[in-house]
């Protein structure tokens, strides 16, 4: 299909989004800053956490002076932690190592923390007007459906093909602007028309030429993740409350919710019973309705208890973990877990 990229661009330039909030400039911090959120999650979502970055930190080397913990605390909630202590790194090397200034080259972004190849071809599109391929989940979804391209895109010979499909469509020449608008056609259709369950066929520029829409396949395109049964963890959490404060406690920097503030765990019953008893409980924690959490690679179920605790009673169990007694008020300024989160407001509710 030798015109794809101008009939992307037209339906982009007609039909496409042009109010985001990160577009509208050539500021590759504010470019990258957009991206990374952007990365596994949606707009809607993305859109209150970027503008309240922005007016936190209005550059990067605002952004790579702040504690971590200010970061941490400002990114709950987005989830995919490891985003936001990338980000913090990646600016620091921006400022350290680049006197401040993005590199402009694909090659030169995708060396910094947490920016791969999409990413860092879609900064220098929007930033630099680079002639540069991007290929997320939404853009493997297009090509799968209006290629025809079989497999599941996550394997790695099917994601190769794609790639070299992807790098054979992106417009060999035209102005910045033109970059710009075809990088951003692709996000836009796959965001708004070709979407997963529920593809707008009627309105697409590649209607007539769709191997997906012409074949009635658009469920099938792109191939589902083989089936494989995702493995659970099981954790007991402990939420100690002396009146209004539940004490919470900093999770080591690296691993699930790495860095973030949440509550004492254990990996059992009687294992939680023992930590609620040497941090001054004298009661038995009792249960609270348990939740399940979903990450990448596994599913945690979660056991919550709740036990009333004295704080004046000295705690016998005294190790090297960072604690704090938080009130609900305060929880703002930690980064706390968002299912964690979900339970303490629960509480303030019906409890609290
Ligand atoms: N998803 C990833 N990057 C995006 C962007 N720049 N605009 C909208 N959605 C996106």
């Amino acid at each position: 299909m030798p015109e794809f990229s101008v009939r992307l661009i037209a339906w982009q330039r007609q039909h496409g989004r042009h109010d985001l909030p990160w577009q509208k400039t050539r500021d590759p911090y504010r470019i990258w800053l957009s991206e990374i959120m952007l990365q596994q999650t949606q707009v809607s979502t993305a859109t209150p956490y970027y503008l309240r970055f922005l007016a936190r930190f209005p550059d990067v080397a605002a952004l790579a002076a702040a504690p971590l913990d200010d970061v941490m605390a400002l990114w709950a909630g987005l989830g995919y932690y490891t985003r936001a202590r990338n980000l913090h790194r990646c600016a620091q090397v921006v400022v350290e190592q680049h006197g401040g200034a993005f590199p402009s080259t694909v090659d030169g972004l995708a060396e910094l923390p947490g920016i791969g190849r999409s990413t860092a071809a879609a900064i220098a599109s929007f930033a630099f007007g680079a002639r540069a391929t991007i290929l997320d989940g939404n853009v493997k979804r297009v090509l799968a459906r209006v290629f025809g391209v079989e497999g599941f895109p996550g394997d790695k010979k099917i994601e190769n093909a794609m790639w070299t499909l992807a790098e054979s469509l992106v417009p060999a020449d035209g102005s910045d602007d033109d970059v710009s608008a075809y990088t951003q056609g692709l996000m836009d259709l796959g965001a708004t028309l070709c979407t997963r369950g529920r593809p707008d066929c009627a309105h697409c520029p590649f209607a007539d030429d769709c191997v997906a829409n012409l074949t009635g396949r658009q469920r099938e395109l792109p191939a589902a993740r083989p089936k494989k049964a995702v493995p659970t963890r099981r954790t007991w959490m402990l939420v100690l409350r002396d009146g209004e404060r539940v004490m919470l406690e900093k999770r080591p920097p690296s691993g699930i919710w790495g860095g973030l503030w949440s509550l004492p765990e254990a990996g059992g019953e009687a294992a939680l019973a023992e930590r609620a008893r040497n941090l001054g409980a004298r009661d038995e924690p009792s249960p609270l309705a348990p939740f399940s959490h979903t990450f990448t690679h596994f599913r945690l179920d979660i056991e919550p208890r709740l036990v009333e605790v004295d704080r004046a009673v000295a705690p016998r169990e005294i190790g090297d973990v960072e604690t704090a007694w938080v009130e609900p008020k305060e929880l703002d300024a930690y980064g706390v877990p968002a299912p964690v989160r979900k339970l303490l407001d629960g509480l303030r509710g019906s409890l609290l």
